[in-house]
Formats: C-alpha cells, structure tokens, sequence
C-alpha cells in the first residue's frame, strides 16, 4: 500500500465526469487499498480517485469515531438510487480544500447501489454522517465539489485563497 500524493484546488483533474470501473480487478483492489491509507493518513473520513490523480469511480469512506475500531467501506461505481425528503445540515470539509468547511445541506438518507472490493453488487442505505459522506465523495466522480453546493460568494472567497496559496508555493 502507498500514501498517494492528493490533488488540491482548484485543479481541472477535479472538475471531471469519471469513467465507471469495467471490472474490480487487482488494479482496482490496489487503488482502494492506497486511497484508504491516503485518508487515514490526512485524517480523512472519506476519499475519492479524482482526489489522487484518478479518473475512475471508485470512493472510499471511513465515518467510525477515533475511539472506535476502523470500519472501512470501499465502492466502485456508486449510485444514488433513492434519497429522503427529509434534509441534514452539515459542516463539511474535504482534502482537496485543506482548512476551509462549510455548512452543506443535502438529503438525510440515502440508498446507494455499487460494486464492492470483490466485484459483487451490493446496496446500503445510509443515514446522517455516512449518508452525507457517501454524496460528498460521489459528486467528486462527477466534478462536484461541495463548495459547489453554497454561494458564489463564498465559494469564490475559498476558491481564492488556495489560488494564492498555490502560486506562493509555486514561487518558493
Ligand atoms: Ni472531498
């Protein structure tokens, strides 16, 4: 397993539609394996491949609390095939925006259908934190980022301040 070197906005790698996974083979077992040691490594909760230079859909999540036992979920191809009415607010942020959250409101539960580790179809319905997080890394396949989902305004505030950031690493 490896530590993947993570892709950081604003960055086009992360403004595109992914491909779906043909079969979950050795190459993709791998991918997961890495992008799970990535997450843990930044103390994420979730990751996904566009967020490691990959443009393939395939997500990682782990939502388990620090004194819990990891509880690690790997999906190739998820799908949302049926949300709640009901709605959650929550404050979100992602490795790809380092240091920068906001509030989000997306549906409360969600079913997910996808392909696990060893190619079989599988379906979970989820709610609160692990439903928020399985739509947060799902849009990613698509583009998505969650500051897509709050106002201009402020997602233009943030989306400036790693523009600097950037160019000033670029400059050291
Ligand atoms: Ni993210």
């Amino acid at each position: 397993m490896a530590v993947l070197p993570l892709v950081i906005a604003p960055d086009p790698r992360l403004k595109v539609a992914c491909r779906p996974v043909a079969a979950v083979d050795d190459r993709i077992r791998t991918l997961m394996a890495d992008m799970l040691e990535t997450m843990y490594a930044e103390d994420g909760i979730g990751l996904a491949a566009p967020q490691v230079g990959r443009e393939e859909r395939v997500i990682v999540i782990d939502v388990a609390g620090r004194d819990d036992p990891p509880n690690p979920v790997k999906l190739a191809n998820p799908e949302v095939v049926w949300t709640s009415d009901e709605l959650r607010t929550q404050e979100e942020g992602c490795l790809s925006l380092p240091e920068h959250y906001a509030e989000v409101t997306r549906p409360d539960r969600v079913r997910i259908r996808y392909l696990d580790e060893n190619g079989e179809r599988r379906e979970i319905e989820a709610e609160g934190l692990l439903a928020t997080c399985l739509q947060h890394e799902i849009d990613h396949l698509d583009g998505v980022l969650f500051v897509d989902h709050i106002s201009a305004l402020k997602r233009n505030i943030i989306l400036r301040k790693l523009t600097k950031i950037k160019k000033q690493q670029e400059a050291a």
